[in-house]
């Protein structure tokens, strides 16, 4: 069985994207409407605001994507959650509008499946790849860390973090030094020059459970050393060596951090594969070090396009092919957005 042309939608937080897959996962088209700029005067996302602005983008893009698509969709795939309750509504509303007045069939997607469907997307043309399970899947974006273990076309989760994610951690350092928001992308640029062994910085270990990760002592110390050392990543020029250096010690240790888990589970699953995906599976360092600890395990790593890191409406529509192909099916008259991360629609992260 094959799912059908799939028309994507994804509002959950900051992003509108819109997408459309051929039936075989090849992405005919992926756009996004970024809002950085309409939050940015006031530090961080305001969600009344984000509805708004899905409001506003939401037709414009799908106008347009289901212009430039190879085809009609024959299938409606929309994120339901977790995320912002007004944001997701937009979406959700949309898509169900948009399936009941063509009679497609729906499909629920949770985001984080999504996120875990997009290193299997390529955007060179080809059609998505074959999951070879079990697979071992990192998900690391500024709401998430987790490490998945992808198996019987079901997530379990092995491990999580138990205050903020890794990306919110880059976020809030990047913010402490006065650095634009996103913190990620522009720390992943400055680390890149400076020296990664010049800051000692803590590897947080928990004693209960030493899979888990906690990122929100080793941020507060990145933000002690900002402030006893009067750092300042926001001047005229570019800034300072020792910023270059604190920052690519404190990536450093967010990636050793979040590969810790990795040589216990591998043993654990002996997994056919391994994946990252998130904002944070942009991270050069990240990329490099998940390469070399494929090569180290003799076990295969597949990474998403840095585009489809972020959030992004084609592994929505992903994620969405593989709920259909599994039966799932949604009653467009219905469907409700859930702003949690308790609830879960049936499919694969039933477990998190
Ligand atoms: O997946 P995403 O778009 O949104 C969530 O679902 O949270 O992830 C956004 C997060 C932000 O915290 C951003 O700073 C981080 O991903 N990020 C990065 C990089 N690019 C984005 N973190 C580290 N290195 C990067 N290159
Ligand atoms: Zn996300």
């Amino acid at each position: 069985m094959r799912a059908g042309r799939t028309l994507g939608i994804e509002t959950s937080c900051d992003e509108t994207s819109v997408a459309v897959l051929d039936g075989d996962g090849r992405v005919e088209v992926n756009l996004l409407s970024s809002q950085v700029a309409a939050h940015a005067p006031f530090g961080g996302v305001v969600p009344e605001l984000a509805s708004r602005e899905h409001l506003r983008a939401l037709p414009v893009l799908a106008a347009d994507a289901l212009r430039r698509a190879g085809g009609p969709p024959e299938l409606v795939a929309v994120t339901c959650g977790p995320g912002l309750i007004g944001a997701l509504l937009v979406g959700v509303r949309f898509a169900s509008a948009f399936a009941w007045g063509r009679r497609l069939p729906l499909v629920a997607v949770d985001h984080l499946e999504g996120h875990l469907a997009s290193p299997f997307l390529n955007l060179e043309g080809g059609p998505a790849s074959e999951m070879p399970e079990p697979v071992l899947a990192l998900v690391a974006s500024g709401g998430h860390s987790s490490w998945y273990l992808l198996q019987d076309s079901r997530a379990e989760r092995c491990c999580r973090t138990r205050d903020d994610a890794a990306g919110e951690a880059f976020d809030k350092v990047a913010q402490s030094l006065g650095l634009p928001y996103p913190g990620g992308p522009v720390v992943d640029r400055l680390a890149r020059h400076g020296d990664p062994e010049a800051v000692k910085l803590p590897r947080p270990r928990l004693k209960d459970n030493p899979l888990d990760f906690s990122f929100s002592g080793l941020k507060s110390a990145t933000i002690r050393h900002i402030r006893t050392a009067g750092l300042k990543g926001n001047g005229e020029s570019e800034p300072s060596r020792e910023v270059h250096d604190l920052l690519a010690s404190f990536e450093l240790a967010v990636v050793d951090h979040l590969l810790q888990p990795l040589e216990e589970l591998a043993a654990r699953h002996r997994p056919r594969l391994l994946t990252a995906s998130g904002g944070v599976a942009a991270n050069t360092l990240l990329r490099r070090r998940l390469e070399r600890a494929g090569s180290e395990l003799g076990v295969e790593v597949l990474l998403p396009p840095r585009a489809l890191t972020t959030d992004n409406a084609a592994m929505i529509a992903r994620a969405g092919q593989l709920a259909f192909l599994r039966g799932e099916r949604h009653d467009p008259r219905r469907l409700d957005a859930r702003a949690s991360r308790k609830w879960q629609p049936p499919g694969m992260c039933r477990a998190s």
